[in-house]
């Protein structure tokens, strides 16, 4: 099969969350499966090495926007077997700062997902499935189905939304449908692309795309409920039977503590009792931290959607009782500062790194004895998975990917047979102190069980093998729908 990847970001050249590493490690196994694949990304041009990345120039075309016309040159390199396309233009992809939170993000994504399809137009071989991503992508389906029905070439290609984030549904005014996709307005007065009184390009994506898809299957129900669907659910439930949850996988290789030179000690699942301490007992000494007191980490954006509140209840709960923690990641400034104020009040049992280091976060996840993720909402997260190869025992609010990618430990029912963490249900400190004291309990007065859930959370399967066969069917099934 010939798969087009439409992302804003992935890695190894581009990152600001978890769909960077999904976009690279999904198409890596689709390429170890036999298919070929094509990741299209922008080329954000402050942030690309190119003496480092080898990339050669291969075309370039105008793209018309009504009364715009932008040039896409297209660069191209050939990396773990994927085909990489970077569409560059400066004036939307050469920019300091982030890869988006610009005014212009609309008419930036506009213009990549035009290129896009100029792109394929230029390709001389056919593309079977167009797979795109969130609100940048979801233009895309759009314009394939309302200006390229008919066509040989392109009226064949079959479409698959994945939302990642529900939270962004990427707003452009009714004009733009005209002024930077060259679509009818009726589209919008129909109520086809309207959400909030606006043109939502994730909501055209849903409306238009073949499948859509999202990153676990409890996300996938949540966004058919009021509750968890950032509004989404009225127009997820009219497409529910083209609408799958499809867990994500992690890379293994990436992350693998019997390879990974950034950590102190390597170990694996058949040493990881004895082996994995010594991690903990060198990042202590080097921290001033005691390495006798069980260390829970974090490694997350510090966003709202990641249960700042509740991680931070948490921590101040583990402290008083007898725990360490640590913390690395950044974002919102007064939770950066909420953090820095617990080490200021408890330098002897916290850590905290205000910024991101890939080094430091390997480090934390081989030293620690548990990994707090109590997510407001969380469509799949990827920080758990990693966890689990760590054995570190993951200590979750279960919403969302993390519910079904984390066994909880439940001490009535006995299940430490298969159990891989923690885990609560209700948004709220009550629950979240709850959980913190059940993993406490269990690393000071049942060090069996602790031992067990290590093992298990080191033996869990987090490859891609499986979801990405889901994937494959899934493409198998709507191409079959061209017959
Ligand atoms: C988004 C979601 C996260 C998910 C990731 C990759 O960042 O918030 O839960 O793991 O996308 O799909």
């Amino acid at each position: 099969m010939n798969i087009l990847m439409a992302t804003s970001e992935c890695l190894p050249y581009s990152k600001t969350g978890g769909l960077g590493d999904v976009a690279y490690s999904l198409s890596k196994e689709f390429v170890k499966k036999g298919h070929n694949v094509l990741v299209v990304s922008p080329l954000y041009k402050k942030k690309f090495d190119f003496e480092k990345n080898h990339v050669t120039f291969i075309y370039s075309f105008p793209v018309k926007m009504s009364w715009r016309e932008q040039n896409a040159n297209v660069l191209y390199c050939l990396h773990d077997g994927i085909d990489y396309f970077f569409i560059e233009n400066d004036y939307y992809f050469s920019r300091d700062g982030g890869l988006y939170g610009f005014y212009d993000d609309g008419e930036r994504f506009a213009f990549f997902s035009n290129a896009v399809i100029e792109l394929i137009k230029h390709l001389p071989f056919r593309i079977d499935i167009c797979h795109v991503h969130d609100w940048q992508g979801g233009m895309i389906p759009c314009i394939l189905k309302n200006l390229y029905q008919n066509d040989q070439v392109l009226g064949k290609i079959r479409t698959v939304l994945t939302i990642h984030n529900p939270l962004f549904k990427g707003y452009l005014s009714r004009e733009s449908l005209g002024d930077l996709f060259n679509l009818p307005l009726w589209l919008y007065d129909n109520g086809s692309v309207r959400f909030d009184n606006q043109v939502s390009t994730l909501k055209a994506g849903i409306k238009f795309a073949d499948k859509i898809t999202t990153v676990s299957p409890t996300h996938a129900f949540e966004l058919t409920t009021v509750e968890g669907s950032k509004g989404l659910w009225y127009d997820l439930v009219l497409r529910q039977n083209d609408f799958v949850g499809i867990l994500n996988g992690m890379d293994y290789k990436e992350f693998d503590p019997s390879k990974d030179s950034s950590i102190y000690h390597k170990y694996n699942v058949k040493n990881c009792l004895t082996d994995k301490k010594i991690n903990k007992e060198i990042f202590a000494n080097e921290h001033g931290l005691d390495q006798n007191k069980p260390l829970f980490a974090v490694v997350s954006r510090l966003t709202d959607q990641k249960g700042l509140d509740l991680i931070y209840a948490m921590a101040e709960h583990l402290i008083g009782n007898g725990g360490t923690f640590a913390v690395l990641g950044s974002g919102q400034y007064d939770t950066e500062q909420m953090f820095n104020d617990l080490y200021a009040r408890h330098p002897n049992d916290t850590f905290v790194y205000i910024g991101y280091s890939d080094d430091i976060a390997h480090k934390l996840y081989a030293s620690s004895d548990f990994f707090i993720m109590p997510s407001a909402f969380e469509p799949c997260g990827l920080g758990q998975m990693i966890a689990h190869r760590y054995g570190s025992l993951p200590l979750v609010r279960r919403t969302g990917g993390l519910k079904d990618s984390v066994i909880c430990y439940d001490k009535e029912r006995k299940n430490q047979d298969v159990a891989n963490g923690f885990g609560f249900d209700d948004y709220n400190q009550d629950a979240a102190r709850w959980c913190v004291d059940l993993a406490l309990d269990t690393f000071f007065n049942h060090k069996k069980v602790f031992n067990e859930l290590v093992h298990n959370a080191m033996k869990t399967d987090h490859t891609w093998d499986k979801s990405a066969d889901k994937y494959l069917e899934l493409y198998e099934l709507v191409l079959s729908y061209n017959n």
